[in-house]
């Protein structure tokens, strides 16, 4: 798509101005990821001056997916800046991942043993997965593994091929590494079934990695299966549960966009924290547009172009 500068700018104006509702900054977001380009990086990338952890989380996710070298530098001083939020760090790193480009090794491995659980666990498995990446250059294996259905970029590869219940038991023993654990989980994720987002959706009682927990939540929402909404609604509703897990299941129940979800998220949407009370604003935003069957989520553009006519 040939978009010129000066609409692209005016995405990014809509993006970046905190007067702005956080849905409307978030489908500028997705217009801006959906456009690519340099300038689209440098408006995505302006937006880590905000206030809004996760309207920024959502920036590094972006730039990760675009895959473009070009954001390297705004992501790599958002994992290195200590005031920005976890949340925000852990996508900055899992974006770097994502770009998995070797130029991005070093900060990786300055950070693979932060004091910070999700930091710490999130860059070890960008490291993994650039290393997965270097040995499929040599041997090419990438056959056996499923495809996925969804076009994410994701932080690991799936597990090669196998049942389900094998990759239910590697995805929720403990005592297997992270990596080995989350190509389980998107093995299951392309399995695309009704039996795989069950045993998915018990890995949100995983303890010993919130990281993990809000993974899941995230495929789940990728899945978008009604089934999982009980599961994801308890862990929503668990004060006590990390609030990177909390908001990727309020994420995930928007995009269900069952009835039921509404309430629950109308309810949720005062919650004492703030990425918790945002994800629910931005979800039920979702949840209009999944029932409305309008093809225009990422509509930064058509309102640009409106605004021009
Ligand atoms: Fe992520
Ligand atoms: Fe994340
Ligand atoms: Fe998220």
């Amino acid at each position: 798509m040939n978009t010129d500068y000066e609409t692209v700018r005016k995405i990014g104006d809509v993006l970046n101005d905190p007067k702005e509702p956080l849905a409307g900054r978030f489908r500028a977001l997705f217009t801006l990821r959906n456009l690519g380009g340099q300038t689209a990086i440098d408006c995505i990338s302006k937006c880590f001056g905000d206030s809004s952890a996760l309207l920024k989380h959502e920036c590094a996710y972006c730039l990760g997916q675009m895959q473009d070298k070009g954001a390297i530098p705004a992501l790599e001083s958002v994992l290195r800046d200590e005031n920005q939020e976890t949340i925000v760090r852990h996508e900055a790193g899992e974006a770097l991942g994502a770009i998995g480009a070797d130029s991005v090794l070093d900060i990786l491995e300055e950070f693979q043993h932060s004091e910070i659980q999700e930091i710490s666990e999130t860059c070890q498995l960008a490291i993994q997965r650039i290393q997965w990446l270097h040995s499929q250059k040599k041997h090419d294996k990438s056959s056996k593994l499923s495809a996925n259905p969804f076009e994410s970029v994701d932080p690991a590869p799936p597990a090669e091929e196998t049942t389900i219940e094998t990759l239910r038991e590697r995805l929720l023993d403990e005592k297997l590494s992270l990596f080995d654990r989350y190509r389980a989980m998107f093995a299951l994720r392309n399995h695309n079934s009704e039996e795989s987002v069950k045993a998915l959706a018990e890995g949100l009682q995983c303890s010993n990695s919130a990281l993990f927990r809000h993974e899941i939540a995230y495929v789940l929402g990728q899945m978008q299966h009604k089934v999982c909404v009980p599961q994801l609604m308890e862990s929503l509703k668990k004060l006590e549960e990390n609030a990177m897990v909390r908001h990727e299941c309020a994420e995930a129940l928007g995009s269900i966009a069952q009835d039921e979800s509404e309430d629950i998220l109308k309810e949720y949407a005062k919650d004492k924290e703030r990425v918790v009370r945002e994800s629910c604003e931005v979800a039920l935003d979702m949840c209009e547009y999944e029932q409305s069957g309008d093809l225009h989520y990422a509509d930064g553009l058509i309102k640009v172009q409106e605004a021009k006519a």
